[in-house]
């Protein structure tokens, strides 16, 4: 689901950009099971930030960014730094149905959009069906405690929406990940609120 005014202005900001470059990279990169990736798909790229972070940080060759919100796909283009151009694509994709062949990717990374899809469980199945047999599955998302104060219609949606489809309990997500082969390596949580952690699908 494409973001509402209040989330676009939280997320394409420079403190976002601070802290997904200075704290969330680096944090994810701790957790990582390998030194590099060369190959990378990124859901939900928004304003393009990570896709450099997936270069610099995770030692990506070629990432394929993807957000299904085509203004944010056009500002992630605008934004790129000339050095990127030639590892870094920006496309328009839904993480639900990725145009995308089966095994492809060392790594997919989903900087806090899961929890955006109608249906997350779709999301799970696309990204893990994508991946390569060994890869790895980099997310931060926040769970059904935090997301769901921000339903359609209450108070806080104007802030943030988030789809009833898109909220999850660390247990569900975990489940739902092995359901489709792949197995949480390494995990934290910031209480019930939200989780950043590492998948590895099954050789
Ligand atoms: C909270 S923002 C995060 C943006 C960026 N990853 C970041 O960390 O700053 C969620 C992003 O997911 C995108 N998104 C929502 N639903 C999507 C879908 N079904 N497929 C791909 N991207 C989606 C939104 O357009 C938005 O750019």
């Amino acid at each position: 689901m494409k973001l509402n005014l209040g989330e676009r202005l939280i997320t394409n900001n420079p403190l976002r950009a601070f802290i997904q470059r200075r704290i969330e990279g680096p944090m994810l990169k701790r957790m990582a099971g390998f030194e590099s990736y060369p190959l990378c798909l990124e859901i939900g790229c928004g304003r393009g930030v990570g896709a450099e972070i997936i270069v610099e940080q995770f030692g990506a060759q070629r990432v394929i960014a993807t957000d299904v919100d085509s203004e944010q796909i056009e500002r992630a283009k605008k934004n790129l730094s000339p050095e990127f151009k030639d590892k870094i694509e920006f496309r328009v994709a839904d993480a639900m149905a990725l145009d995308e062949p089966d095994n492809k990717f060392d790594a997919v990374f989903s900087f806090g959009v899961i929890h955006h899809m109608e249906d997350w469980r779709k999301a799970v199945k696309e990204v893990s069906r994508v991946l390569k047999n060994g890869g790895e599955l980099f997310f931060e998302e926040p769970l059904r405690e935090f997301t769901s104060i921000f339903t359609k219609g209450s108070m806080l949606s104007i802030i943030a929406t988030h789809p009833a489809g898109g909220m999850f309990s660390f247990d569900e997500f975990k489940d739902e990940l092995k359901n489709n082969n792949v197995d949480i390596i390494s995990i934290k949580h910031f209480g019930n609120i939200a989780i950043f952690g590492v998948g590895r699908k099954r050789r």
